[in-house]
């Protein structure tokens, strides 16, 4: 996809991510509703000695359902297998995967919104009764047979809740929503991260890279790693914040996290648009970029850090956004 250092999107470059990776709902930093309602409902399932409801777990890339999903299975005490929307094709890619599945596994599907339609249905009795309809033999003499599935959990991720069926939605018990997270639980993942990989950082120089993370744990670890190399060639190896914001600098990620990409997008409103309101389809062929790509990637931070607004007319830039990027704004009254 793109190779911003601010995208929240996985890279090939984070090659530490498995290391980095809490694995118990203990060292999941921040998410503290959600934690706390899937360590109630786990603990009940348990109890009860029944697989734990199906879990749904949306939000922006990089703010960890991946690592939830092994945490989930992790807890459990179970077994996790994993696929993706894009990985599933054929209704035979869904039984493959099925067939593995053993009583109380956890059954993690990354994407999930990108599973065809035809695959969700067969998914829906999965998920519901725990059986499987697949049709053997050829036109005219094909029938219909039921297998039955051991209870386990589905984990599903996506990106777009949106893009989901309803019915599929509907067939998930426990739906959770990942937020942003504040410069306060960022600063101590970065914390962690500094201790995991063994090189320390002092703590105003983890507060300046959290507040520059865009509210992402991947975009966080990924910038620690680079400024890490900075601290090694051109300091003593030890992270402080002259070198954080020399590196940050160089890097070209701004004081709220904002890179060049972010600027062209706010610019052209201000400039092309006048500040504002304007439609998504024109915007995107304003700055030469699929609707998706903003709305998916670009636009979530600026919303959530109030640079941009969205209203029934479309998108407007913020004062805020006139005041950080220094643009004076045009006077609308006279
Ligand atoms: N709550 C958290 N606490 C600590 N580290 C986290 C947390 N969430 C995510 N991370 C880190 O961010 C990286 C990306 O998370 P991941 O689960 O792959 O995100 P997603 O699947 O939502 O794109 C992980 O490897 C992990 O190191
Ligand atoms: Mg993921």
């Amino acid at each position: 996809m793109d190779d911003r250092i601010v995208t929240g999107e996985e890279l090939e470059e984070d090659t530490t991510e498995l290391s980095l990776r809490p694995s118990n709902l203990n060292e999941y930093i921040g998410q503290s509703e959600v934690k706390e309602n899937l360590d109630i409902f786990i603990k009940a399932a348990k109890i009860r000695e029944e697989s734990l409801d199906h879990v749904l777990l949306y939000g922006p890339p990089g703010l960890g359902k991946t690592t939830l999903a092994s945490i989930i299975a992790h807890e459990l005490g179970s077994n996790i297998k994993t696929s993706s929307g894009p990985a599933i094709e054929k209704s035979g890619d869904l039984a493959a995967v099925l067939s593995t599945l053993e009583k109380g596994d956890v059954l993690f599907i990354d994407e999930i919104h990108r599973i065809p339609r035809v695959i969700e249905e067969m998914l829906y009795s999965a998920m519901e009764d725990f059986s499987l309809d697949i049709v053997v033999g050829n036109e005219g003499s094909s029938r219909s047979i039921k297998i039955d599935l051991p209870h386990f959990t589905l984990v599903g991720a996506t990106t777009r809740a949106g893009d989901l069926t309803g019915p599929m939605r509907d067939r998930f018990g426990i739906v959770s929503k990942l937020q942003y997270y504040t410069i306060e639980e960022l600063k101590d993942i970065v914390k962690r991260t500094s201790k995991v990989l063994e090189c320390p950082i002092e703590d105003d120089a983890a507060l300046e890279l959290a507040t520059r993370s865009r509210g992402t744990p991947r975009i966080a670890n990924r910038l620690f790693k680079r400024i890490r190399d900075y601290a090694l060639v051109l300091g003593s190896g030890h992270i402080d914040l002259a070198i954080t914001k020399i590196a940050l600098d160089k890097l070209k990620v701004d004081s709220l996290g904002l890179d060049d990409t972010d600027y062209n997008l706010l610019k052209a409103i201000i400039e092309k648009f006048n500040g504002g309101p304007v439609g998504i389809e024109a915007l995107a062929s304003s700055i030469g970029e699929e609707q998706t790509t903003i709305e998916d990637v670009y636009e979530p931070y600026l919303l959530q850090t109030g640079l941009l607004k969205r209203t029934t007319r479309g998108r407007m830039v913020t004062d805020k956004a006139y005041d950080h990027l220094r643009i004076p704004r045009k006077d609308t009254l006279f």
